[in-house]
């Protein structure tokens, strides 16, 4: 038996959590500091808070974050890794990756997103459902590029940056560290550290 935890009992974390099924970990339990006021995260079980997760480690074959928010879902990994935690990386049967293309553990890539060559996917990355990842893209750890967003060839995104739902970006750009991408924006230059940009064509706001 596949055993599973995921810290994070959010929506997102269901999302994971289903995608765990279908990548064939026969049982999945979640930890979240909401417990225990929250005891269920739709079809799965939460069974303590993080440092409850720290005492059991013992009992799982693997461990993933299921956090949407960037720095907090690195901090937690950071804990874990410490700890000597094992992460599971998970790649959606429905996603198309190409085999030469570098997915980092604790990355969840979810159906419909496509991975093309030579690209590479840092540690505690979300690759969200439906969205691109062209070749040669270096995506550095813990970035999140949500729903249907797409990133061209070569583009570079620094850590724990948000890439928003819908949102596209340009061949052969730099992206900074913890930058968000506001929904549907369009980037066509490079984005300095720290700021968010929206709109078509995407200005910072
Ligand atoms: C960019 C974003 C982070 C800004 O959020 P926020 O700081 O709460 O900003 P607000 O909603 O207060 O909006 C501030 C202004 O920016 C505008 N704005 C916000 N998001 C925008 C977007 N994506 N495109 C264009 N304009 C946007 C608002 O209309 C508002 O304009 P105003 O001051 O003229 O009224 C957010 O709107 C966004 O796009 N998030 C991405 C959501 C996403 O991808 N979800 C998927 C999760 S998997």
């Amino acid at each position: 038996m596949k055993r599973l935890a995921i810290l994070g009992a959010s929506g997102h974390g269901k999302v994971v959590a289903d995608t765990a099924d279908v990548c064939g970990w026969q049982s999945v339990v979640f930890f979240d500091d909401a417990w225990p006021a929250k005891a269920r995260n739709g079809a799965w079980p939460v069974e303590g808070s993080t440092a409850d997760l720290l005492t059991r480690l013992a009992d799982f074959d693997a461990v993933l974050v299921a956090i949407g928010d960037n720095r907090i879902r690195l901090e937690k990994l950071a804990i874990l890794k410490a700890a000597d935690a094992r992460f599971a990386r998970l790649l959606h049967p429905a996603a198309t990756i190409s085999r030469h293309a570098v997915i980092q553990d604790a990355t969840v890539i979810f159906a419909g997103a496509v991975v093309n060559a030579f690209a590479t996917v840092g540690i505690g990355c979300i690759l969200n459902t439906g969205c691109s990842v062209d070749h040669d893209c270096v995506l550095e750890a813990g970035v999140h590029v949500s729903p249907g967003a797409h990133l061209a060839g070569g583009v570079r995104v620094g850590q724990a940056s948000w890439i928003g739902i819908g949102a596209c970006v340009r061949q052969s750009l730099c992206i900074g560290s913890r930058v968000t991408v506001g929904a549907g924006a369009v980037v066509v230059t490079d984005v300095a550290d720290g700021v968010t940009v929206t709109g078509v064509p995407a200005r910072a706001i």
